[in-house]
């Protein structure tokens, strides 16, 4: 039997109990569990094979639900908080006493957002406690996008995915620290960089775990499917360096013509980098269950979501030989 459903009583229910359930957000699908449950929470980390140094995401209904959750909120914090919520962003702060220590993996800040889906809102209206979610996927793998993922990753594994349909911004959500009370991103995401730097200005970005010990889950190579992943500016040139094997291709914007091809998807044919971000992980999902030798992911423009989208691809390519 399946466990998708769209019976938001029905997860009120587990959560209230210590159960988890796979929650939609307009990002990625999360793993949810009650933050004051420390049985939710070991079940999170159990489920998904996440080290316990790597913290999770706090996910609140509300501005107000969030200053509640940390402890000081600088000025450009709000600015972006009242700016940018609900939506793909999450705020880095330090965080109020009564944040269990297993959430945030023994750090004083913790992460918090306000997802933008209408009934994962309504979940967290009327549920009197926060949820914490990570991205409902094994460590490492790629992100759910639609409930059918979540549920081919963990149906022997949890009770519950609650249906809200394909997420529509498709990548996870911007992560922002701050040092001095200055914004710092520390994970590019479906909030773009200039949106952000348009309300508090210039912005450093430190995602690079070698460089930020202060985002721990920035490894090298994440987001991985199982298949060998090659990301290149010139598809057809790379094609020539894997003979005979299965190739599968995803493009931008327009097809590439060679027999040596088995399968290719596109991600915009309007060249649209929002309605390629939306469509990324489903691709690489369905280009992971084709059983070919090597992907080859064409360079996204290094603009808008296109910079966040190469993140990730760097990051599903990466070998370290
Ligand atoms: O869009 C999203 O952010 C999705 C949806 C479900 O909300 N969630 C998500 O969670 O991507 P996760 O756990 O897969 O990624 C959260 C990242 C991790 O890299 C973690 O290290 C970082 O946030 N993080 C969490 N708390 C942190 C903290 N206190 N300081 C620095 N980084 C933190
Ligand atoms: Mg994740």
């Amino acid at each position: 039997m399946s466990i998708i459903s769209k019976d938001i009583q029905k997860a009120i229910a587990l959560l209230s109990n210590d159960e988890l359930v796979a929650i939609p957000t307009e990002t990625v699908y999360g793993l949810a569990g009650n933050i004051f449950s420390e049985k939710a929470i070991q079940r999170i980390f159990k489920t998904k094979k996440r080290p316990f140094f790597n913290p999770l995401i706090v996910h609140v209904s509300s501005v107000d639900a969030f200053e509640e959750i940390v402890s000081e909120v600088p000025e450009k914090a709000r600015l972006l908080a009242h700016t940018f919520w609900p939506g793909s962003m999450t705020l880095v702060l330090k965080k109020n006493k009564n944040i269990p220590d297993i959430i945030t993996a023994g750090k004083d800040t913790v992460a918090v957002r306000v997802p933008n889906h209408p009934v994962t809102l309504e979940l967290l209206q009327k549920l009197p406690f926060p949820l914490a979610a990570p991205s409902a996927n094994p460590f490492n793998h790629i992100s759910p996008t639609k409930a059918e993922h979540v549920e081919r990753y963990f149906k022997n594994d949890i009770k519950m995915v609650l249906d809200g349909g394909a997420c529509k911004n498709g990548i996870e959500s911007t992560i922002i620290g701050f040092e001095n009370d200055e914004p710092i991103i520390y994970r590019l995401g479906a909030l773009a960089l200039e949106d952000i730097e348009a309300v508090v200005g210039a912005v450093a970005i430190k995602n690079k775990k070698a460089t930020n010990p202060d985002a721990p889950g920035m490894l090298d190579k994440h987001y991985s499917p199982k298949t060998q992943t090659v990301l290149t500016a010139t598809i057809l040139a790379e094609i020539e360096n894997h003979p005979n094997k299965k190739i599968g291709i995803l493009a931008f914007k327009s097809p590439f013509k060679s027999d040596k091809i088995s399968a290719e998807i596109i991600l915009s044919t309007t060249s649209n980098l929002q309605e390629a971000a939306s469509k990324l992980y489903d691709a690489l999902h369905q280009l992971d269950h084709l059983d070919l030798d090597v992907i080859i992911a064409e360079k996204l423009p290094e603009t808008g979501l296109g910079k966040s989208m190469n993140d990730r691809l760097q990051r599903a390519s990466f070998t370290s030989s």
